[in-house]
């Protein structure tokens, strides 16, 4: 079988007015420059991923993502982040090729879908019957290989401000992880930058922005003055992960 590729866009922070911007970057035009640096990825992806934050409180963002991403002709898998509403995004994003939540085959690989926000809070959490969809889904009818992907970060980045507000039962997620034979990485956003970490046994990678990065390694919540990035992901047959970050300059 041939390697499954796949584009991770996140935390668009997208809003109504095309114009809107957060700390001077208009995110919409931020995300139209990471899409047309990435033009050959993206017809080469079997899929895109869409992990959450995908608008910035403002729900007359989706039809914006509808328009860029819709247009694109690759599934998108999608999940909420701790901007999104997750109902409101459902029905701005109804439809093919918008996927949501569950999980998706491709090849020899599972893609698992995480729901991990929390009404009313930056920070997140996978809610117990969430761990126990991902347990069940992991296990008996499940492909060789499985990639988790989720908004929040799953172990700290290194950042004490924004790992204040990462997922809260991290070990709980990891404790799973640790009892399936299927599990090969796990995939976040919400950190808005890049960073490869240890999960238990397996890798987590977080990505970019498509906007405003934070600064790695700040006590609080400084700004970078990095560029819009994405990242690429090859999930190889025998279950590696080869992936990396693509900046838009
Ligand atoms: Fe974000």
């Amino acid at each position: 079988m041939a390697a499954v590729r796949l584009l991770q866009i996140t935390d668009t922070h997208l809003m109504g007015d095309p114009a809107a911007a957060m700390r001077g970057v208009v995110t919409l035009e931020s995300l139209r420059r990471v899409l047309r640096a990435t033009r050959e990825r993206i017809e080469d992806a079997d899929a895109l991923l869409l992990t959450g934050d995908v608008v910035h409180d403002d729900a007359d963002g989706y039809a914006w993502i509808r328009a860029e991403l819709g247009a694109l002709r690759k599934p998108v898998l999608c999940i909420p982040g701790n901007h999104d509403d997750p109902e409101l995004m459902r029905a701005g994003l109804a439809g093919e090729p918008f996927r949501h939540c569950g999980h998706h085959d491709f090849g020899g690989w599972r893609i698992v879908m995480l729901d991990s926000t929390v009404p009313g809070d930056v920070g997140g959490e996978v809610s117990a019957a969430e761990l126990a969809r991902l347990e069940a889904t992991l296990g008996e009818g499940c492909p060789p290989h499985a990639l988790i992907v989720l908004h929040h970060q799953p172990v700290p980045v290194g950042s004490p401000g924004l790992d204040g507000v990462g997922l809260r039962n991290g070990p709980a997620l990891l404790d799973v992880l640790a009892r399936s034979t299927t599990a090969r990485a796990l995939l976040c956003g919400h950190v808005h930058q890049e960073s490869e970490r240890r999960a238990g046994a397996l890798p987590a990678f977080s990505t970019p922005s498509t906007c405003v990065q934070f600064m790695p390694g700040s006590a609080g919540f400084a700004f970078d003055t990095r560029g819009p990035g994405c990242r690429s992901l090859e999930l190889q047959d025998d279950g590696g992960v080869v992936t990396r970050v693509l900046w838009a300059d």
